[in-house]
């Protein structure tokens, strides 16, 4: 029954969408206004205390936990990047809540907290994490200049959707509040498909950098010589293709997403290329190393084709290991669903939790989906293993619990 209540519950928050047609929820929005009064409706239902924080997340909290105990957060995000699945950041969501549901009269040693956080994807402002890192106490003033691609600062975005923007950092939770974070999140990857296994347990969030990277060359009529050219957008096609080859070499997974090229006219040199790096690696010494061949590449290319170089970073996490003791319950959880030997995984897709882990100790659960298609509308996930999920996600609870009472 309550991963069927999961899947509709999916299917109603789909239709939450910027997009008629396909789905697009992003930081600040009339649609986040809408799926956050949705949640915090469900949690009401599922016997926690609700509240919107001072950052645009919904949390909720027992009933029966009205004391200052440190909490145990389950949470996940609500947002989406352009053309989104339904269920990155929302299953962990709903799972959380059904597992608070089931255990609304549990006796537990320490309170329970669910938490629907309204960034993590970076979809509108560039920044990423930027609901989970201002409950986990990172919130930059400064990210209040951020501007969306319409022009609309995050400080207006945060007053039009009801914020006081000098008080979104209050949303910080106090060291000691918190005991421990779990997150349920689709796997975003094929292994666990591969593995014929639901469920698995993270091991680590591997560390990621975000950068925007830019030629400036000369914008000239498409009858100048080839040897007058500075033309910035061949620069930004060769430094893309070398990104990738110098990426698979040091097994760096690294993409371009985005580019933007001025003035952007058939007849006209493009004087102008900007384009998003998003470069990943277990380790941040790794990452880092991957950076240092790409960046010196770049160089290369720009003093071989007169261009004048940019590079600004707009997001940058090391990795996030998962605590010994709660991958000990998540992999407990899983073992009470009848895998005697669950799979470890490190993962190569971006978390809450890895803004959580400057709070708290994080845990995660994946959930296996269909050819680890994700950030696509073909993303899927079977109710079987959502059903899977919710055991194991409520005897993850358990096991911590047990290992909180000896
Ligand atoms: C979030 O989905 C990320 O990994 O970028
Ligand atoms: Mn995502
Ligand atoms: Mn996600």
């Amino acid at each position: 029954m309550t991963a069927a209540r999961v899947m509709a519950r999916a299917d109603e928050l789909a239709t939450h969408s910027a997009w008629a047609d396909g789905i697009l929820r992003a930081y600040l929005t009339p649609e986040q206004s809408r799926v956050n009064a949705i949640a915090a409706a469900w949690m009401r239902e599922a016997g926690l205390r609700a509240w919107p924080d001072a950052a645009a997340n919904v949390c909720g909290r027992r009933l029966a936990d009205d004391d200052d105990r440190p909490a145990l957060l389950l949470g996940s995000h609500l947002d989406t990047v352009p053309g989104a699945g339904r269920y990155d950041g929302i299953l962990g969501v709903l799972v959380a809540i059904e597992v608070a549901d089931r255990l609304r009269d549990a006796d537990l040693p320490f309170a329970l907290e669910v938490v629907a956080f309204g960034d993590e994807e970076g979809t509108r402002f560039g920044a990423t994490l930027l609901g989970s890192r201002a409950l986990a106490g990172g919130w930059q003033e400064s990210w209040l200049d951020l501007h969306d691609v319409d022009g609309v600062s995050l400080r207006d975005a945060a007053t039009s959707f009801g914020l006081v923007p000098e008080r979104i950092a209050s949303a910080a939770r106090p060291a000691g509040s918190v005991l421990g974070y779990l997150e349920c999140h689709i796997e975003q990857g094929p292994r666990l498909e591969a593995l014929d296994r639901a469920l698995g347990v993270v091991t680590t969030i591997a560390a990621a950098e975000r950068r925007m990277i830019s030629f400036r060359g000369e914008a000239r009529h498409a009858a100048t010589p080839w040897e007058l050219r500075h033309d910035a957008l061949l620069g930004a096609s060769q430094a893309i293709v070398a990104i990738e080859r110098i990426a698979q070499e040091q097994g760096s997974p690294a993409t371009v997403g985005r580019i933007r090229v001025e003035p952007d006219a058939v007849n006209v040199i493009p004087g102008f290329a900007e384009f998003s790096l998003d470069l990943r690696d277990g380790t941040a010494t790794g990452r880092d190393a991957t950076w240092g061949l790409i960046r010196h590449e770049l160089q290369r290319i720009a003093v071989e084709r007169g261009l004048d170089l940019e590079v600004t970073s707009t997001h940058a996490a090391p990795e996030a290991p998962c605590a010994p003791g709660l991958r000990a319950a998540i992999a407990a959880g899983i073992r009470a669903t009848g895998d005697a030997d669950p799979v470890e995984l490190v993962s190569i897709a971006g978390h809450d939790a890895m803004a959580v882990a400057d709070l708290t100790e994080i845990g995660m659960l994946f959930v296996r989906c269909a050819g680890g298609i994700s950030h696509h509308a073909d993303e899927s996930v079977r109710e079987d293993d959502v059903a899977a999920a919710i055991d194991a996600f409520e005897a993850a609870v358990l096991a911590l619990a047990d290992q909180h009472r000896s």
